[in-house]
């Protein structure tokens, strides 16, 4: 397939209906259409628990991967046929369950899904680790999101499939800062050379508290692994020490140079991307920090700048600016399926199924 041709299919796709529509096609041109198989392959049979087991290689392949599902029809190949996932949800989710059950069966696999984990024995005292042996017989792979941060090692007592850590508490979200950076290296795909040059490199602003947030926290990890690709990073927060232990030490040895400021707007203007999570998630006393630290139609963005949110939203993100090109939000949504499926495929060993699609 051409370059023409593949863009043809991609029209053929749903997108984000409002903000920035991304066009993976250059990014998979940056590789000559290649995508990193070997690298991927090391994924199968794995749980995908923390971002720290990741690396750049790993980052930038499930991407090309990803890019590469985005511009193709693949059920014909069934990928997944005669696998099952089990998506275990103790906590709410709009798009990570729904993105994953999507990435399943549009792979032609099936999914026992368990959206709310009160129907479970959960309700009646059952332990995790308990529902993780039965889990061992019931499906191939586990996707469990849970509010409590140990929920993991809870169910890797006895879970003997690979768990695909959905968000844990204030913990994790692996597969959010996945397709966090797969939806930046469609904006800017130069991002994901190592030659990047300088001019092209991105300033980060990270408005929330990584050691609390775990979709910052995962997203700030894998950023700080694109040493050539991000020149800066700030982080806006109200407390001392946003980062916690989890980060303390990358933070440390990266020589991305890192900055802490509690004035958003001061930064605002030097920002190429900015990203926003809802802060009121964590209690009602720092709600009204979602208002001081908003964003609206009439912040002081800089003109190319992007604004990234794994959403849901509070008043942190207002509604006004859905429908401008600082709306990177919706993109990374909608690109959330095609890099499950791409997580899914490699985990579940059915590369070979796909391989051919280059
Ligand atoms: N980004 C994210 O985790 O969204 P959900 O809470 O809707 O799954």
């Amino acid at each position: 397939m051409n370059t023409k041709q593949m863009r043809r299919a991609l029209t053929e796709f749903a997108t984000n209906s409002k903000g920035r529509k991304l066009d993976p096609v250059d990014l998979l041109r940056r590789t000559d259409m290649q995508v990193d198989w070997e690298t991927l392959s090391k994924l199968a049979g794995n749980s995908i628990v923390n971002p720290r087991q990741f690396d750049r290689e790993t980052v930038v392949a499930i991407a090309q991967l990803a890019a590469l599902l985005e511009t193709r029809n693949v059920e014909m190949k069934k990928p997944l046929d005669g696998k099952i996932a089990i998506t275990a949800f103790f906590e709410a989710s709009t798009r990570t369950r729904l993105s994953f059950e999507s990435a399943v069966l549009r792979l032609d696999g099936k999914v026992l899904s368990v959206p709310d984990g009160q129907v479970t024995g959960i309700a009646k005292g059952e332990s995790l680790a308990d529902i993780g042996e039965m889990f061992n017989t019931y499906g191939d792979v586990v996707i469990m999101r849970h509010p409590e941060t140990e929920s993991v090692d809870e169910i890797q007592k006895n879970l003997e499939r690979p768990l695909i850590n959905a968000g844990n508490g204030s913990g994790h979200h692996p597969t959010q800062a996945l397709l966090d950076w797969y939806t930046l290296l469609k904006w800017r795909p130069e991002l994901s050379d190592r030659s990047c040059p300088s001019e092209k490199k991105i300033h980060l602003g990270i408005v929330g508290t990584p050691g609390s947030m775990r979709a910052v926290k995962s997203f700030l990890r894998l950023s700080l692994m694109f040493v050539d690709a991000v020149s800066k990073i700030t982080l806006v927060s109200e407390m001392a020490d946003p980062v916690g232990l989890d980060l303390t030490e990358p933070i440390e040895e990266s020589p991305i140079p890192i900055e802490i400021t509690n004035d958003v707007q001061e930064v605002l203007p030097d920002l190429d991307v900015v990203y926003v999570n809802s802060i009121a998630f964590l209690g009602d006393s720092y709600r009204n920090l979602d208002s001081r630290y908003g964003l609206d139609a009439s912040s002081k963005l800089k003109p190319g700048a992007v604004i990234m949110h794994p959403l849901a939203r509070n008043e942190e993100l207002s509604e006004d600016l859905d429908d401008t090109v600082h709306n990177l939000y919706f993109a990374q949504a909608a690109g959330a399926v095609f890099v499950r499926q791409a997580v899914l495929a490699a985990v579940l060993n059915r590369l070979d199924r796909i391989s051919d699609l280059c």
